[in-house]
């Protein structure tokens, strides 16, 4: 069976009957969506929340009840996919460009699973490039301020186009090199005028599932949680 839709089966294992649930954004989180929308077809009552206009619509299009961020004080699990981790839970996320959305559900979340393939493993993250969201407005000064502190970033691009978030703001893809220090580029993003959000998600899940050719679902639990 495809990985990720291994690992998306899996963590649908974790809705439990009455929840509200984080929906996450990406080729794995697709499928999870799709388990939960079963679910919810069997008779499972629950409320989700997308990170993303493209789960939105899938979810809608698979009857899976919805809630806005905003009619939710907490949401009890929140359930991703992840572009890198390491073996201190340390992820890079936002490479489908929903980061900012999928931050604000995860850190309202009582409880986070990230679910993957296996080549999403790292010992150190960072060869991934690392997702910022910045403001259109002054993106080319909060750019700057970012390449001089190194980061080499790039705009991103799709289609040919400048892209632009569900929140209508812009990417910048920082090249930053595995092993990088974390949390000197977090402080200094952090001062950044026009920073929005970045794709930093740090010691965030409970658990991951991944998904691996030799052994099936693997579970890794984060003891520091
Ligand atoms: C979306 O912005 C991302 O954070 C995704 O969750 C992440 O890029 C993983 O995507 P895949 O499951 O498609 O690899």
């Amino acid at each position: 069976m495809d990985m990720k839709k291994m690992a998306g089966d899996k963590a649908a294992e974790y809705v439990k009957d009455g929840m509200v649930l984080g929906l996450g954004t990406g080729s794995t989180a697709y499928h999870l969506v799709n388990a939960v929308g079963a679910l919810v077809k069997n008779g499972m009552n629950l409320r989700a929340i997308p990170t993303s206009k493209a789960t939105e619509k899938q979810a809608r299009e698979l009857g899976i009840p919805l809630l806005t961020i905003d009619e939710v004080d907490h949401i009890d699990l929140a359930i991703d996919g992840v572009d890198e981790i390491d073996p201190a839970f340390n992820a890079i996320k936002g490479g489908g460009g929903a980061l900012y959305r999928e931050k604000v559900v995860a850190t309202l979340a009582d409880e986070v699973i990230w679910i993957m393939d296996e080549s999403k493993l790292v010992d150190k993250i960072g060869a991934f490039h690392l997702p910022v969201e910045i403001a259109q407005y002054g993106s080319k000064q909060a750019m700057k301020k970012m390449e001089d502190f190194g980061f080499h970033p790039v705009l991103r691009v799709k289609d040919g186009a400048t892209f632009v978030t569900d929140n209508g703001n812009y990417i910048a893809d920082l090249h930053l090199g595995a092993g990088f220090d974390i949390a000197d580029v977090k402080e200094k993003l952090a001062g950044i005028v026009g920073v929005l959000e970045h794709g930093l998600f740090l010691n965030m899940c409970k658990r991951m599932i991944v998904g691996t050719t030799a052994e099936g679902v693997k579970i890794i639990e984060n003891a520091s949680k």
